[in-house]
């Protein structure tokens, strides 16, 4: 496996937006809904909770399968996987295939994190519900939860490279998340339902 065409594959597969082709196949123009954005959560204000779900596991699986192959070929603390991982994730929200303008990323991080760790994987998702549960906003909730990643995988003493790498997609994760964060601020942001 040569690690290049890994990193290519990574960013083409994660430019591959699932969302926007769902909703398309459905009718709808996924940007002139909601937020706008193309991922789980404003299909879910447009088509509903089962479509939400079915985004969300796409967009998890493209980040998951390169990660989970990287891991294999080149191993957990290779230079192959950090790439790999960001390579998802920025071919998310720099799609190839749509003009460069993609989502939050916050699906596709979520399989590159199961990808290094179920564990943490596991407790980011515990965190993202509990915030939702609590506040009510998928973007608070994806938020804290890409930050507290970083940290977990500090606590649990996983190597330089992947907590670089987790601190690199959070940074990444909070700059497409501006505009929601000004909002959260503001009180004015977009529930679940609420478009
Ligand atoms: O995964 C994106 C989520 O955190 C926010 O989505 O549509 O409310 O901007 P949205």
């Amino acid at each position: 496996m040569d690690s290049l065409l890994l990193i290519v594959l990574a960013y083409l597969l994660g430019s591959v937006l699932f969302g926007e082709h769902i909703a398309r196949a459905k009718g709808i123009d996924i940007r002139s809904v909601g937020s706008g954005n193309v991922g789980a959560t404003n299909v879910g204000r447009a088509l509903g909770k089962k479509y939400a779900l079915i985004v969300f596991l796409l967009d998890m699986l493209k980040g998951l399968f390169p990660v989970f192959l990287a891991r294999l070929y080149f191993g957990l603390e290779s230079w192959t996987l950090f790439m790999v991982g960001i390579a998802s994730v920025l071919g998310h929200v720099f799609p190839i295939f749509h003009n460069f303008k993609g989502g939050k990323a916050v699906a596709t991080a979520f399989g590159v994190l199961l990808g290094v760790s179920f564990k943490v994987a596991f407790l980011s998702l515990i965190i993202w519900l509990l915030v939702f549960k609590l506040k009510g906003y998928v973007s608070l909730a994806s938020l804290v939860s890409s930050a507290s990643a970083v940290f977990l995988l500090i606590l649990f003493g996983f190597p330089f490279k992947i907590v670089l790498m987790s601190l690199v997609i959070a940074s990444i994760i909070f700059y497409k998340h501006k505009d929601n964060i000004s909002r959260l601020l503001e009180g004015t942001e977009h529930t679940f339902s609420k478009e």
